[in-house]
């Protein structure tokens, strides 16, 4: 058996309690230990005369029975009185419930404006008033149960009610916006609309009706919502005779009927109507934000698709999942290539803040650096078209409300360091699908290849909010787990201030969400302004790790995995506390102006630096150039000295094999008679070359000209670039094989 309800100690004041519901209620609670405001004008049912009888007679009632209670005769119009009596008799107001009212029935067009207003004074205007004066002591103590009587009549209309049914629905929408408002102060606010015999009730229902449907077969349901355990809020109740049942909103699939850049017509809306208008598989919506994210995934679709044609089906509305994952597992997004180039390494790696204020990062943003490298997370981009696109909306068994779709978790695992261009294909696979109850989860992993080598891996776990609950299964031995943090200072903490204009450079590669940079997308989101992407907060702090843990050596970076757990506004100072356990990196990222943590549970896993010793380059000794700077080598043995008076100058050359560099090479034509080497200059190079094996070669054999190499990107020179002109003298004469 539960334990019972207790209310001792709680002040509970009950408007219109002199009779009918409201009396019930007094009673109800007093009899659990509450201490009672029992307010009633004490007037007829239409609202005309007044007195202290009703009210009298429920408190000595309350008394008799060993209850405390005391009595108010003020209109509920005058709710600062209404209340004081509380604070007055018992010092403060826990418990609202707003319960006074009365009838003005007329038809429509004979309903005279005393009747209209009258009826919205009492009910509308009655319950704000009250509430208004309780709300203040409410959020001090941190507790508040409030409760609106609203009315069937209000939900679906009734012949003769206009005034009272429009009264009756605007305390709904009074009690959805208190919900919002008050709970993070643990103030409930919840909606009931009755049925009960009473002296309202009476003339229109039979007597052994009236008596079947005691109030004392409503007033449970309004203890329940009034008690501190309950965590109800915002809803919306029909209750009576013993029955309980709870209302919702039903919204349909609905229709685009839109194109981009075309007028919107009345004849696409007829001829959409049927579609419009059909609540299979309908939303059931709970919050403005799920109402207006779907407009915002309305927009996204006309704006990219160029419009649903009217023939179309839309899934910009839909949510749940309709049968069980079966299809949807295993299911392969049709593959897709990712090409990229220095720029959009750069652009990325400035995205995520690299900057020239910082030295070490001058690898990641300046091509000619010799040891330009892209940035590990950069592997995110290559694979984020799988998430993007509308491939989701295309899973099969899983009908997905793109508006819905939060970016939960993200791993990434590397192979080999990217290379600093390439294309990259792409294959994206449906691992799991878990059910969490408050959404699923959909584990997307992707495989990125270069030719036929993986280069990286990803797992993005995508939650569609509101789309569980069905039964599926809650843990999957294809998630990439987030593992917590240590319990203890962290080792290390680098911050980064992200600039105003974060969002909208991080944007340019590649995630296009209006979301990250219009306001009227952000506010359509739920958000005060647009907001920073959650992978351009992870792009920070995984610098923040290669930088303090790897010196940043992006052959050191093995795996990472994070979980995004709230916003980031561009602005904000992201700050990353770093915890090293072994060859593992535990991280969390905090927005230092609120403490919050937007990363959580995450990590970097660095290969350790004796692998990357034994991962270098064999020395070049697989590469065709190898052959060639070992004979240049050897012919200068002999005319060295001539060749160091002509050129006087250092070359260094980085030699790619598929985009990484393979092997470094140093001609020195500069000093004594001359000498070639592996390895970077000794001392400062005059001319720092990269390109190709294969281009080197070229260039070797006369098939490709180095000048126009250099024009056309293949070939790099950094320094004293007139220098390298003399190049084509040394590999003609000295490299002939
Ligand atoms: P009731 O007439 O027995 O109780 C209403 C009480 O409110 C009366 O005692 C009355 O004196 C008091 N009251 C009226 N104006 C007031 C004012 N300005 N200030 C303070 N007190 C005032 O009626 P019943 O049936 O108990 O209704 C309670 C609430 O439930 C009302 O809001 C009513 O609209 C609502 N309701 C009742 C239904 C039913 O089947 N009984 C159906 C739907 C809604």
């Amino acid at each position: 058996m539960n334990s019972p309800l207790r209310f001792d100690g709680r002040v509970v004041l009950v408007t219109g309690a002199g009779g009918g519901l409201g009396r019930a209620y007094a009673l109800a609670f007093a009899e659990r230990g509450a201490l009672v405001v029992v307010n009633d004008l004490g007037g007829d049912f239409k609202g005309v005369g007044k007195g202290s009888a009703a009210a009298d007679k429920v408190v000595e009632e309350i008394r008799r029975k060993g209850g405390k209670a005391v009595a108010n005769y003020d209109s509920v119009e005058a709710g600062e009185k209404v209340v004081k009596t509380a604070l007055d008799a018992f010092g403060r107001i826990d418990i609202v419930v707003n319960n006074a009212g009365i009838l003005r029935d007329r038809s429509f067009a004979r309903i005279s404006d005393e009747d209209w207003d009258i009826i919205h004074r009492v009910h509308l205007r009655g319950s704000f008033q009250v509430t208004r004066a309780a709300w203040d002591h409410m959020k001090k103590q941190k507790f508040g149960r409030i409760i609106m009587t609203s009315s069937a009549s209000g939900i679906y209309g009734n012949f003769g009610q206009a005034n009272y049914s429009a009264a009756k629905l605007g305390l709904l929408g009074l009690a959805n916006t208190l919900a919002i408002e008050g709970k993070k102060n643990n103030i409930h606010c919840n909606t009931i609309a009755p049925t009960a015999g009473s002296r309202m009730t009476q003339t229109v229902m039979p007597d052994d009706v009236l008596e079947a449907l005691k109030p004392d077969y409503v007033a449970p349901l309004v203890l329940w919502l009034c008690h501190e355990s309950c965590e109800e809020n915002g809803g919306l109740f029909e209750v009576g005779a013993g029955w309980i049942g709870k209302l919702r909103w039903e919204r349909s699939l609905g229709a685009i009927v839109r194109q981009k850049n075309q007028p919107m017509t009345p004849e696409a809306v007829k001829a959409n109507w049927e579609k419009i208008c059909d609540f299979e598989n309908a939303n059931k919506l709970r919050t403005i934000q799920e109402s207006t994210g779907s407009l915002m995934e309305v927009l996204n679709k006309i704006n990219s698709d160029g419009g649903v044609s009217t023939n179309h089906t839309s899934h910009a509305a839909s949510s749940t999942a309709t049968s069980g994952f079966d299809g949807a597992i295993g299911h392969k997004l049709p593959q897709f290539s990712s090409a990229y180039t220095e720029l959009e390494a750069i652009m990325y790696a400035l995205g995520v803040g690299a900057s020239v204020k910082e030295p070490k990062d001058m690898k990641f943003i300046y091509e000619g650096d010799s040891d330009f490298s892209c940035l590990p997370t950069f592997g995110v981009i290559i694979a984020q078209k799988s998430i993007m696109g509308g491939g989701l909306a295309e899973i099969p068994g899983l009908s997905i409300n793109l508006a819905k779709i939060l970016h939960g978790e993200q791993y990434l695992e590397l192979y080999k360091p990217l290379p600093r261009a390439g294309k990259l294909n792409c294959e994206a696979v449906v691992a799991d699908v878990l059910d969490k109850g408050s959404g699923l989860v959909i584990l997307m992993d992707v495989y990125s290849y270069s030719g036929k080598e993986l280069i990286c891996y990803n797992q993005f776990s995508i939650f569609v909010v509101g789309s569980g609950g069905i039964g599926g299964k809650r843990k999957s031995d294809k998630v990439k787990e987030a593992v917590a943090v240590p319990n203890r200072r962290p080792d290390a903490v680098l911050t980064d201030t992200t600039s105003l204009n974060q969002a909208a450079l991080y944007r340019l590669s590649g995630d296009w969400n209006p979301l990250h940079i219009d306001p009227n997308f952000a506010s359509l989101g739920g958000f005060n302004r647009p907001i920073l992407h959650g992978l351009c907060t992870f792009g920070f702090s995984a610098r923040h790790v290669l930088q303090r843990f790897a010196d940043n050596d992006v052959s050191r970076f093995k795996a990472i995995k994070v979980r995004f757990a709230k916003p980031v506004y561009p602005g904000q100072t992201l700050q990353t506390e770093m915890w090293k356990e072994g060859n593992r990196i535990h991280f969390q990222t905090k927005t230092q102006e609120t403490g919050d943590i937007v990363i959580s549970n995450a990590y970097v896993d660095l290969v350790p630096t004796s692998d990357v010793l034994a991962k270098t380059p064999s020395q070049g000794g697989d590469l065709q150039s190898t052959l060639v700077f070992e004979e240049i080598g050897r012919r200068l043995k002999d005319v060295g000295h001539e060749v160091v008076k002509q050129v006087k100058a250092v070359f260094e050359w980085h030699i790619t094999k598929g985009g990484d560099t393979a092997a470094k090479w140093t001609i020195d034509l500069k000093n004594a008679t001359g000498e070639v080497y592996q390895g970077p200059a000794k001392g400062s190079a005059d001319v720092t070359i990269t390109l190709s094996d294969e281009d080197f070669m070229d260039v070797v054999l006369g098939k490709l000209d180095p000048q126009k190499a250099f024009f056309s990107g293949k070939l790099k020179a950094r320094g004293n670039i007139m220098l390298s002109q003399k190049l084509q003298m040394i590999l003609k004469d000295y490299a002939k094989l």
